[in-house]
């Protein structure tokens, strides 16, 4: 990962992959191209302006395994979270929950602006769920940001977990992220496959199998590549992140890169001239069609903002009321509802036609929370109610231009 380097290594912004000299074959060095190896530039340049956000301020050398101050000047002289195991095993955390279906480039700015929020895992503990949420708006998949906040309330409760199989009593640890953590944090010969390792399974062992049957191989695959005498056991997180970023940058479903693979003597499906036979297509889940419609309702300038209801989708985060019908959403106001747009959201296997509405309350009504557009940015909003607002100020900028350029003066 762009922000994290190996024990040792010059760079702050070292590609782990190509730095780690992995001994994954003699072969050409794989090419690292998953992320953007910039350092990342906004929270270093917040933190060395001295601007530092409220959560590590006052910490000291030892609770963050570096200070604050002092991250912007270490380049060459490794990284500063060498110097706290805690503090590597919260950052590792942090990093494999957010890439879990989220890729690095997008990754890459929310983490850094997360560690200057929540710097440890006891002020990520401390914290409101609302502050969690909001600092996570924009990368979906809320459910990981929840449960990494009661994760850390649990850790602060119970202790780190020191092995694989201690990480999975953790809320919101799987197999794959205790793997992860205990393999590259605590360097636990703890196997771990996401998506891309088992795509790389599956053409080395040329295994046609799919769905579960190839989950099932490849972890067995990983586990017995981990087992004691195999030379990854010496640097099992590096192992296991050569893996993956093989899958990202070489081993990739499309477009792939046999004739730079450091495998590829080994690859049977390369043997058998049939790499993109492998994995075994997956049947395609049919999208269900949906409709809502959502109401963009102001009054002297505030916009009317309610919780989620429990038991739906993005349930704990904050929206601008959304109804399956018009009808649901007239219940709510006298106003009289004017369409401005649509837009269409994917949800998992649902395709959801949104429709957009504004109206006008007379009075704002005491059952909806009423904000202004500044404070909006406190409330984590789901991605429907962002983009209703993008919709609503581009809708409100055009009506204003056509305002201006048809006024008699
Ligand atoms: N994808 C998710 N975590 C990764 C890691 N640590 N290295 C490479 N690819 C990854």
């Amino acid at each position: 990962m762009p922000w994290r380097v190996p024990p040792g290594s010059a760079s702050l912004s070292a590609p782990i992959a190509s730095g780690s000299g992995v001994s994954v074959t003699s072969g050409a060095p794989i090419p690292s191209g998953s992320g953007n190896a910039e350092p990342p530039i906004d929270a270093l340049s917040e933190l060395a302006s001295g601007r530092v956000a409220e959560g590590r301020e006052g910490l000291s050398t030892t609770e963050l395994g570096y200070t604050p101050h002092e991250l912007p000047t270490l380049k060459g002289s490794g990284h500063p979270t060498f110097k706290n195991p805690e503090q590597r095993v919260y950052e590792v955390w942090v990093s494999e929950i957010m890439l879990q279906q989220t890729t690095v480039a997008t990754v890459t700015p929310y983490y850094t602006k997360w560690l200057i929020r929540f710097p440890t895992i006891k002020l990520l503990a401390e914290a409101s769920l609302d502050d969690v949420l909001a600092h996570w708006q924009g990368l979906g998949y809320y459910r990981r940001a929840r449960m990494l906040h009661e994760g850390a309330r649990w850790v602060i409760q119970n202790g780190i977990p020191q092995t694989a199989k201690e990480w999975l009593a953790v809320p919101g640890v799987g197999r794959y992220t205790a793997g992860a953590i205990a393999s590259i944090a605590q360097n636990e010969p703890a196997p771990l496959v996401d998506g891309n390792v088992e795509r790389v399974v599956s053409r080395l062992t040329a295994n046609q199998a799919s769905a579960k049957s190839l989950t099932d191989a490849a972890w067995k695959w990983a586990e017995s590549q981990l087992l004691p005498g195999h030379p990854a056991q010496a640097s099992p997180g590096d192992w296991n992140q050569a893996l993956m970023e093989l899958g990202a940058t070489v081993c990739k479903p499309v477009n792939l890169l046999c004739r730079a693979c450091p495998v590829q003597p080994w690859c049977q499906a390369f043997a058998e001239s049939r790499v993109a036979d492998y994995p075994a297509p997956k049947p395609r889940a049919e999208k269900k069609s949906l409709h809502h419609s959502v109401v963009i309702l102001t009054h002297d300038g505030k916009f009317a903002i309610r919780p989620v209801p429990e038991g739906r989708w993005w349930a704990g985060l904050y929206e601008f009321p959304r109804e399956a019908s018009l009808e649901g959403l007239n219940l709510m106001t006298e106003a009289t509802l004017s369409q401005f747009g649509q837009f269409n959201h994917v949800v998992t296997n649902h395709e959801i036609t949104v429709d957009l509405y504004h109206a006008e309350a007379a009075t704002p009504t005491q059952d909806l929370i009423w904000v202004t557009e500044e404070e909006l940015t406190q409330y984590a909003l789901p991605a429907p109610s962002q983009k209703a607002l993008t919709l609503w100020k581009k809708s409100r900028a055009q009506k204003t231009l056509w305002e201006q350029e048809t006024s008699p003066d």
